[in-house]
């Protein structure tokens, strides 16, 4: 590779003591691999003289000896016998493999295989920080039982279920494991638990480990297996009061690192022609590229299939396959396609590039990469407790995460990682690990969840990393302003509600809110377009025409009021041609609305009334920007004299989003997200008045106790004038 440093590659783990044997003799499990269902206790056991799938009642398909074959030669079904072992002897185990050892896919079928959950009563849940991987590797799964997707295998994420009544193996997020302990505090729904990726830390993995710690002594028969990469590992075992701990060596080839030899200026460029020159210049094998998000990843395959194209044939074909989080199911599989075979017969063969977010880091395993190309970058979450502000930012990685990238290439030959940094970068600037996210997020949800669980004392919880003292303040601050506590610390009534929905505090308030408006129908449309990945499109070459197509739903003063009318229009003209037309992505807006036929249902549950005003009335826009003031008032900025906005107490510059449509800068702006780039912006926002905050949120606005700022003026006029208003009317 041209201006690449040939580097050694001891800081990528070679293989292990196992050595994994090619003949399938020696394998154990051949000889007796069928599972079938024991009529004595309805448990599936192994045996060779079925070929009837006990689950389905149907002849295993040729697929699933097809698989079965993969499956037996995973590293860890030479642990299979040991490990459930270990799970009856123990309540706790943790599990420390090499990311593609089969831990994710293998070990809750062995649980399920050896009767520990009870069709039609508990199941085993296998929880993921990410919804893709909770979708793609229950899809597999059910592969690999050969049961349909749904049935035996399903899986749960946020407004999406995918169970039934037979489900007895769950793929789920972590965060919706969290909230069933909601409705089902001992989450008696399950045999065992395998905390999946617990490396990752995840906010809601952390929290169920928290949880899992008080339930377990009350849930005796309760199995909990904690999954982890190589990472960590006896930190959860000393956690788990010295749970045993099994290694599954992972079968891993060296793999050679190279570093560029001077920072690169443009990362996304950067991984774009490493890929490709890897492609015209490497022998076989396939490329993953980690990029940061959606855009980019979309701008980058773009690219790369452009130049591909126009190559000279005696370079081989190229697919570019996608991977984030947002990806429909079906191109999401596309990544395990093989690779295109030569364009003709003795020609070079093809070869497939992935181009994926985080996820491919540990979550999911392609079989076949042999290089990797690694920016430094991923999108993480940043919270800086002082300003308020959680804020998704693309972020140097940590050493330990370049280490795990790396090790994509090496899974089944030797392999190449091309780092676009130099390795004094490597060594000096990234962190050895990266901080868990407990210790980087807002903790507002997290807050409300435990008290719903009756946790009270928050200081005392048993987390594996307290989060900063400030940042629990700060969460019950907050909640309490909305409400949802008491100056006790005790859940109210708004809270219990607001506990109920899926969603950030703040927009479950907004809900909660919006009836006394009259325009909760309004509002569920709004909450449920923010809910999910960006409706409107603006693909750079096209930028001019989209932005002439947004401004059709353009409402000056309220961007909400502009998804608002986005969505009402897909609801009247919604034909794939019309979102085409209109630069709407179709997707987004057809899981806004099964997200809205989620939230109404909620609604009704908790009895609240669905109301509307007139759409051609002039209080349509302005009720609904009165009830987002409402539950917005903490996250709102104002004009100073100067021109620049400085948001309300924590004193952010901050500017309007290039994309906003509010228009002429007002006075008192409300924003849901905080942007941090190379300028602060904030996004999403709508206009409000003095006086609707003064009257909504008199405690949050309390004077007595506000910095001084040019804001402080006008809300003293404000107060001032609701004081004679209060007093004239009582005339
Ligand atoms: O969890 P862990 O990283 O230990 O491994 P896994 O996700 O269970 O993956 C085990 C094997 O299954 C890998 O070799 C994957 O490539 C394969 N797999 C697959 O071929 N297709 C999927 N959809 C998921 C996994
Ligand atoms: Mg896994």
């Amino acid at each position: 590779m041209p201006k690449k440093q040939k580097i050694d590659a001891g800081d990528v783990s070679q293989s292990q003591s196992y050595e994994p044997s090619t003949s399938d003799s020696s394998n154990p499990y051949l000889a007796h691999h069928v599972p079938v269902r024991s009529p004595s206790d309805g448990n599936i056991r192994y045996d060779s003289t079925t070929k009837t799938n006990p689950w389905s009642s149907l002849p295993f398909s040729q697929r699933y000896h097809d698989i079965l074959k993969k499956r037996l030669k995973l590293p860890v079904y030479l642990f299979r016998e040991n490990l459930l072992k270990t799970v009856n002897a123990n309540q706790v185990i943790v599990v420390e493999g090499e990311t593609g050892s089969g831990k994710t896919t293998q070990i809750p079928q062995f649980l399920v295989e050896d009767g520990i959950p009870t069709m039609g009563k508990t199941c085993v849940a296998c929880t993921q920080p990410r919804r893709v991987a909770a979708t793609s590797i229950a899809a597999r799964v059910a592969d690999e039982m050969d049961v349909e997707l749904g049935g035996e295998v399903g899986y749960t994420i946020r407004f999406e279920d995918v169970t039934s009544n037979n489900t007895v193996l769950k793929f789920m997020t972590d965060g919706m494991l969290l909230r069933e302990a909601m409705s089902d505090p001992l989450l008696s729904r399950y045999a065992a638990i395998c905390l999946d990726e617990a490396h990752e830390r995840t906010l809601a993995t952390d929290v169920l480990m928290g949880l899992l710690q008080e339930i377990l002594p009350k849930r005796p028969d309760l199995k909990l297996i904690v999954m982890s990469a190589t990472l960590d590992a006896e930190k959860f075992q000393n956690y788990f009061k010295k749970a045993p701990l099994m290694k599954v060596p992972g079968r891993t080839h060296p793999v050679e690192i190279f570093y560029t030899q001077a920072p690169e200026r443009n990362y996304v460029e950067a991984a774009v022609r490493t890929a490709l020159q890897i492609h015209q210049c490497e022998g076989p094998g396939d490329i993953l590229v980690f990029l940061t998000g959606e855009a980019e990843i979309e701008e980058s395959c773009k690219q790369m299939r452009e130049t591909a194209a126009s190559f000279p044939s005696n370079v081989g074909e190229l697919v570019v396959y996608p991977l984030y989080s947002s990806l429909p199911p079906a191109a999401q599989k596309k990544i395990f396609n093989a690779a295109p075979p030569a364009k003709v017969a003795g020609g070079v063969p093809g070869r497939k590039v992935v181009v994926s977010t985080n996820i491919a880091e540990t979550s999911l395993t392609i079989d076949g990469i042999v290089y990797v190309v690694d920016p430094g970058f991923s999108k993480q979450k940043i919270f800086n407790p002082r300003a308020r502000v959680e804020s998704l930012l693309v972020s140097p990685i940590s050493q330990a995460s370049a280490k795990q990238r790396a090790g994509r290439a090496g899974r089944t030959q030797p392999g190449k990682c091309f780092r676009l940094y130099t390795e004094i970068s490597f060594k000096n600037d990234l962190q050895s690990t990266t901080y868990p996210e407990i210790l980087r997020s807002k903790m507002s949800s997290v807050v409300l969840t435990l008290k719903k669980l009756q946790i009270d004392d928050l200081v005392h919880f048993d987390f594996l990393d307290p989060p900063a003292p400030e940042t629990l303040m700060r969460a019950l601050e907050l909640l309490n302003y909305h409400g949802a506590l008491d100056d006790e610390g005790d859940m109210t009534d708004i809270g219990y509600k607001m506990a109920e929905m899926p969603l950030d505090p703040q927009l479950a308030k907004l809900l909660l809110v919006a009836p006394e408006y009259n325009c909760s129908n309004e509002i569920l449309s709004i909450v449920a377009c923010l809910s999910v990945p960006g409706v409107f499109m603006r693909p750079k070459e096209q930028a001019k025409l989209a932005d002439e197509a947004k401004a059709q739903f353009a409402v000056q003063d309220s961007d909400h009021c502009t998804l608002l009318n986005a969505y009402n229009a897909y609801l009247h003209e919604g034909t794939s041609q019309w979102c085409w037309d209109n630069f709407i992505n179709e997707r987004s807006m057809s899981s806004a609305d099964n997200v809205r036929k989620q939230l109404v249902r909620i609604m009704k549950k908790l009895d609240l009334p669905l109301n509307s005003n007139d759409s051609k009335s002039p209080s349509y826009y302005t009720a609904v920007r009165q009830a987002l003031t409402s539950a917005m008032f903490m996250q709102v900025a104002y004009l100073q004299r100067a021109g620049t906005y400085l948001t309300i107490k924590d004193n952010q510059n901050v500017m309007l989003h290039p994309s906003t449509d509010v228009q002429g800068k007002p006075q008192w702006v409300m924003y849901e997200e905080f942007v941090l780039t190379s300028k602060n912006y904030i996004r999403t926002c709508t206009t409000t008045q003095v006086d609707w905050l003064v009257s909504c949120a008199p405690h949050y606005y309390d004077l007595s106790n506000f910095p001084e700022c040019e804001a402080k003026g006008e809300l003293e006029l404000a107060y001032r004038r609701l004081a004679h208003r209060a007093v004239g009317g009582k005339k």
